[in-house]
């Protein structure tokens, strides 16, 4: 049994106490993406400050807020601003948000995150779609499931060949043709920062196969997929990553959260979308 279990169990009796919205999706919003909570309806919000257990995100742009409320007639429960590896924080507390909306029934989980383009043809803005990720951390031992396994959770060796949900995948592609918005699909590189990449990092990454590249999402998929739950995950390119050592280029905080504030509407749109096939 996983010491954390009933550290889980405290934190969605405090959710349920606060909140009569029984979700069925979660949604966690990364870099400048939080505003997408402000779009659900007859909301309740809860400040991660009065949930025990729940890491404090140290970053400007990740505002700490848990919201539940409705959205396109699905409840839904949103992480606004996660925490990284970066911060500190073990990747066993970056999923414990994740693991108690597990256990507060969720079955689909949504994420979203900022990541650099790595695709030269990318533009700053564009929305990428998760087919499958690179959990670097996670396979050099930085892996939410280290430890004795959780039975309560998953299995002690679960697949990851089907990680982002395909009809998720399908729906998302759908409504975002639909509405006339590129969304690309591609390969998720996770990195534990907090410095930006090198240009050789960068050109190693393209050549691993990596399409985009982030400092989060995978070790919330890993969770996820090990308790079964479906998951869809978007990346918002913040930055198409520079490659090149004279380039007078530099990559910058301040530019991931403003092309994030930018990017929300056509996201918003995407994730409404399917979250209306799901009804
Ligand atoms: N690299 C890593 N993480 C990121 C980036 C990047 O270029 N942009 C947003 N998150």
């Amino acid at each position: 049994m996983d010491e954390h279990r009933s550290t889980y169990d405290v934190a969605a009796d405090v959710i349920r106490a606060r909140s009569g919205h029984q979700p069925r999706v979660g949604l966690v919003l990364g870099s400048g993406l939080g505003g997408l909570a402000d779009a659900l309806e007859r909301r309740d919000v809860i400040s991660s400050h009065d949930l025990p257990g729940w890491p404090h995100s140290t970053v400007e742009g990740h505002s700490g807020n848990l919201v539940l409320g409705l959205l396109e007639g699905q409840t839904v429960v949103a992480q606004q601003g996660r925490v990284h590896f970066y911060e500190g924080y073990t990747t066993q507390q970056i999923v414990f948000p994740v693991r108690v909306m597990i256990h507060l029934g969720v079955e689909i989980l949504i994420l979203t995150n900022a990541a650099g383009g790595l695709r030269p043809d990318w533009r700053t803005g564009d929305l990428m779609l998760l087919n499958d990720h690179i959990n670097l951390p996670g396979m050099s031992g930085a892996n939410p499931l280290m430890g004795p396994n959780d039975e309560s959770f998953g299995p002690r060796f679960p697949g990851m060949s089907q990680a982002y949900d395909r009809d998720l995948r399908t729906q998302a592609l759908r409504v975002a043709q639909g509405a006339g918005i590129t969304l690309h699909e591609g390969v998720y590189v996770c990195v534990s920062g907090p410095n930006f990449e090198t240009p050789a990092e960068i050109r190693m990454l393209r050549r691993m196969g990596a399409d985009a590249v982030g400092m989060s999402t995978a070790h919330e998929v890993v969770v996820a997929r090990h308790a079964g739950i479906r998951v869809l995950a978007c990346s918002g390119i913040t930055n198409v990553a520079i490659d090149e050592v004279n380039s007078d280029l530099e990559a910058s905080h301040e530019e991931v959260l403003e092309a994030g504030t930018q990017l929300v509407p056509r996201l918003t749109t995407v994730l409404r979308g399917v979250l209306r096939e799901l009804a």
